[in-house]
């Protein structure tokens, strides 16, 4: 799965950087091209003579190479790569990462990169468990970078034995898997809904709900990484929810008439569907054109039934076309999924439950029960990005 793939290596200044070069060793004895950019920090726990020793290529660290008018270019090494791993990361790169601080070659290069980024961080367990250290490593999971870090291999929700850096063949296993999953869904087109909707009551007010489209996104990522074109509709979710990754094209919708006219138009041409917005089932009959003022003791505000999506590409749905659905319940969990699951037609049925502490809206993990027509089963609690790779496995089952 690595042979001829080309990876950028990111050294940043941690005691772990020795374990570089097992990485390097590693990578080239699969067949993958390496190409080293260290940060100034790196080069004092390992020397470039060693990396571009074990590479075949000189190491890059300075904007300029030497003092003739020849530079390295961060653009060039971006459109090169077909992964980059920045292994150890140390918090202060994981904090220019995150924010955007351009002030050595390794973060510009990350900035210019156009392939996936993976992340493997190295510090001691106080720095990690420090909540900016924790916002940081969000936020780059939040732009499609992969976390890798000891235990489950990804960024898991528990801190507990974390800080050290993964070991380097479990870093390569997981470049490896990634790879192999890129190929996947390669040719397959998928519509994901994500985030809730408004429903307008007036100019100012709504009816709406908690979602934060986490799930979904995290959902369109794992399709796009293994190959597959995804055609993201997502209702209003915060502006930090930002696609990271060019074969999602994002549609953005308010209402559930909006979603319900977006997917029509584009299930007919797509092999899978996974719905997991929280779709409105009521919007108000009128939409009032001014604020409503105050006025009596109570106010009625009278409903109507929203399309039901779910339902409507369900009938629409074509042999060699799927349709899974989300379920979320906060009572007669599984007998309300059953029901959802037959009479929207959906293949499987993810179901999630509020009783369940961690799932749900908002949350970064989600505990999840997989139900078909005759088989079920039940996933430990996850962050959603390993919810969504065990969604997508079993879409691929299908
Ligand atoms: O966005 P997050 O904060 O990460 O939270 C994720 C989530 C909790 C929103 C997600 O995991 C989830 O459960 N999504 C479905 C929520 C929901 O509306 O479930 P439901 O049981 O009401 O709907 C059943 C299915 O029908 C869903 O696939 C839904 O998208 C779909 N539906 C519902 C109503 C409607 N009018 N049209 C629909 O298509």
């Amino acid at each position: 799965m690595l042979q001829g793939k080309k990876i950028v290596l990111g050294i940043t200044g941690s005691i772990a950087a020795y374990k570089s070069c097992l990485i390097i060793r590693q990578l080239i004895k699969k067949g993958a091209e390496v190409q080293v950019v260290i940060t100034p920090a790196g080069k004092e726990f390992i020397t470039p003579v060693t990396l571009s020793a074990l590479t075949s290529k000189p190491v890059i660290s300075e904007f300029f190479a030497q003092r003739d008018g020849t530079w390295h270019s961060h653009v060039d090494l971006g459109l090169w790569a077909d992964a980059m791993l920045i292994a150890p990361a140390t918090a202060s790169s994981i904090g220019k990462m995150a924010n955007g601080v351009a002030d050595n070659m390794l973060i510009t290069t990350y900035l210019s990169m156009k392939a996936p980024v993976f992340i493997a961080p190295a510090m001691d367990l106080d720095m990690y468990a420090h909540p900016s250290t924790q916002k940081n490593l969000k936020t780059l999971q939040s732009y499609g970078n992969h976390i890798i870090e000891p235990g489950t291999g990804f960024l898991a929700s528990k801190l507990e034995g974390k800080g050290r850096m993964e070991e380097p063949e479990n870093i390569v296993d997981c470049l490896e898997q990634f790879f192999a999953r890129k190929e996947s869904m390669k040719g397959k087109k998928v519509l994901i809904t994500a985030g809730p909707t408004y429903e307008k009551i007036d100019p100012v007010r709504f009816i709406g709900n908690y979602s934060s489209g986490k799930m979904g996104f995290a959902l369109a990522n794992e399709c796009a990484n293994r190959g597959a074109w995804v055609e993201l509709v997502c209702g209003p979710v915060s502006s930090a929810m930002q696609v990271n990754n060019q074969s999602i094209h994002r549609t953005d919708v308010e209402s559930a008439h909006e979603m319900f006219e977006a997917c029509k138009a584009l299930y007919p041409s797509m092999d899978s569907a996974i719905l997991c917005a929280a779709v409105a089932d009521f919007a108000p009959e009128r939409t009032a054109e001014q604020k409503i003022k105050r006025t009596g003791d109570d106010m009625v505000i009278r409903l109507k039934p929203n399309p039901d999506i779910a339902a409507s590409l369900g009938k629409m749905k074509k042999k060699g076309q799927t349709l899974v659905g989300f379920a979320l319940e906060t009572n007669d969990e599984e007998s309300n999924a059953q029901v959802k699951l037959k009479k929207k037609n959906f293949d499987f049925i993810v179901l999630n439950s509020l009783k369940d502490e961690g799932a749900g809206f908002r949350t970064d993990t989600n505990k999840i029960t997989i139900i078909t027509a005759d088989t079920k089963k039940d996933y430990p609690l996850k962050p959603k990005e390993e919810v969504a790779k065990d969604i997508v496995d079993n879409l691929e089952c299908l």
